[in-house]
Parts: structure tokens; sequence; C-alpha cells
């Protein structure tokens, strides 16, 4: 199957989806024969499996994989017959990870001994914010200062599974994937001090997102986040004329949630992962 083909109708159950089919990362990887599956029925395609293999903080790998269905095929006994192919993309006996947002899905995933782990909910606003609160100072970020950030970043999500543990190579894969910019990152200091950053991208859709943000502990319920949050936006409305600001959140993670909702995100979506460890 050719990867205009496999391109198209990845697009197609997008747009019929309102939403993303598959993230960024899995359709970088829809160029590699070796990371993909096709379900189809002669010409027309049904469903793409795409696997990506991630280096975790611990040193282990774990392979992630993501199914696109056609909509009118999204039941379970189909969603099975999906997976079951993409995990023919995975070495037998390692640890993976599936993306699901739809019920079906779910379902689909559950026969197969996958756990539910986590969810992650995406907030999207209109860009400028209205009726956002008065904010602190800030800055951005000089080149010289990214042992900062990631100083910064590792105290504000210390014991977190990804986050937690950045290095300056993170950064550099970061601008390599060319969304990583100095200027796009701010900082709020309290006496003189940083004691909080926000990292922003911009997405190939225009989308402006709030990748990371984080306050050191000693600091937070002081209005930082809040400052961090609508200076990103404000920076990602003016600087890049973009028209709407999104992030990614853990939904257990309702201190941040609240925060996002009081200057007027809203969940859009909402993305679980399942599990099944190697055996
Ligand atoms: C989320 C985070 C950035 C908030 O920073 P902060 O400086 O404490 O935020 P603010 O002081 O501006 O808080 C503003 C509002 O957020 C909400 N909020 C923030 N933390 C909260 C908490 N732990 N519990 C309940 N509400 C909370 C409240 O609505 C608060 O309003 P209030 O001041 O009227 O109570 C900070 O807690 C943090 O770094 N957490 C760890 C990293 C993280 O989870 N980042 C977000 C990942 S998407």
């Amino acid at each position: 199957m050719k990867d205009d083909a496999i391109s198209a109708f990845v697009q197609r159950v997008s747009e019929a989806q309102g939403k993303p089919a598959l993230s960024e990362a899995k359709v970088r990887r829809l160029s590699d024969a070796s990371a993909h599956v096709v379900v189809a029925e002669g010409d027309s395609i049904q469903a793409v499996a795409v696997a990506a293999k991630h280096r975790q903080s611990d040193g282990t790998f774990l392979w992630e994989l993501e199914t696109v269905v056609e909509p009118s095929l999204q039941f379970a006994e189909f969603e099975l017959e999906v997976l079951r192919a993409g995990l023919w993309l995975v070495p037998r006996g390692t640890s993976t990870t599936v993306w699901s947002q739809r019920s079906s899905l779910d379902t689909a995933l559950a026969a197969l001994g996958f756990e539910e782990r986590r969810a992650l909910a995406h907030m999207a606003a209109d860009l400028p914010l209205t009726d956002t609160p008065p904010i602190g100072d800030f800055r951005t970020m000089g080149k010289d200062e990214r042992g900062v950030l990631v100083e910064l970043n590792n105290a504000a999500f210390a014991g977190h599974p990804e986050a937690g543990t950045m290095t300056i190579e993170d950064i550099d894969v970061w601008e390599r994937e060319g969304w990583f910019r100095d200027a796009g990152v701010i900082f709020v200091e309290h006496g003189g001090v940083p004691v909080g950053f926000c990292v922003t991208k911009v997405h190939p859709n225009g989308d402006g997102e709030i990748y990371r943000v984080g306050v050191v502990t000693d600091a937070r319920g002081r209005g930082y986040g809040t400052t961090l949050a609508v200076a990103a936006y404000d920076l990602l409305a003016s600087d890049n004329r973009t028209a709407r600001g999104t992030l990614w959140v853990d939904s257990k993670n309702e201190g941040a949630i609240a925060l996002y909702r009081s200057i007027g995100l809203e969940t859009t979506m909402v993305n679980r992962e399942f599990s099944k460890s190697g055996s």
C-alpha cells in the first residue's frame, strides 16, 4: 500500500472524527514500512496500526501502538482484529502501551488483557485568551540558561515517570525536531531566583501548546503557575499568531486542571493509556 494512500486515510479519519487520529510521533512512523501494518479490503484501507519503541527513564524499552480505524468499523470485534495485526509489529514478550480514544478499542484491549494505566485530557481555548486574571512578572529564557530549565523541570516534576528526568540532550532532540526555541520558554522568578518555567510548542497544524509547565514546590500557590500559563498563551498568540491554545494534562492532576479552567481552557478529548507487561 502506498504511503500517500495511508496518509490520506489517516487524514480522512481525522477529519471525520474532528481530531487527529494519530499522534505526530506516529505520523512520522508511517514512512517506515516496518513500523506499520495496513488492514484493507482490496484497495480500500480499513485500518492502520503504527508502532514505535521508546526508552523509559529507567533505561528499559516500551513499545507503543496506535490504531486508526474507519469510523463505520469502530466496533470491538474489528478493533480486536486490527489490534492483533498491530501487535505483530511488537517483539514478543515486551511491555506494550496502546493509547485509546474509543470505547470500542477499550473493550478490545480489555479482551487482550491490557489494563488502563492513566488518562490524559486535551484542553484548548481560542487565543488570545479573554477574562484572564492579572498576572505577575515573567521573562523569556536566554540560550545560556538551558541548564536552569533542566533543573527547574526536574525539581517541579520530581518522581514523575516521564517528565522528571530531563537532560540537556532532550532539549537538543526537541531542537532537531524543529519546534524548540529558547525564546519560546518563559521563566518566573521569586526574589530574583527562577522558580517556574513554561515550554511552548507550535504544532504544524498551527495549535500553540503549553508543552511543559512547572513551579518548584516551595513557590507554589502564589500565582506563578497562572502567570506562566497566561504569559505562554500571550506569547503564542502574538509571536506565532496562534489562534488556538492547547495542552495535555493527566486527568488526575486536579490542581493543574483547576488552574487551566480558571483561564478559560476546556477539555476537548481524553486519551487513555492501556498497558500490558511483557511475559
Ligand atoms: C500546576 C502548577 C504549575 C501550578 O503552579 P502554582 O504556582 O501553584 O499555580 P497558581 O498559584 O497560579 O495556582 C492558581 C490556581 O490553580 C489551582 N491550583 C494550583 N495548584 C493546586 C492544587 N495543588 N490543588 C488545587 N488547586 C490548585 C487553583 O485553582 C489555584 O487557584 P487559587 O490560587 O485561587 O487557589 C504546579 O502545581 C506544579 O508545578 N505542579 C507540578 C508539575 C505539574 O503538574 N505541571 C502541570 C502539568 S500539565
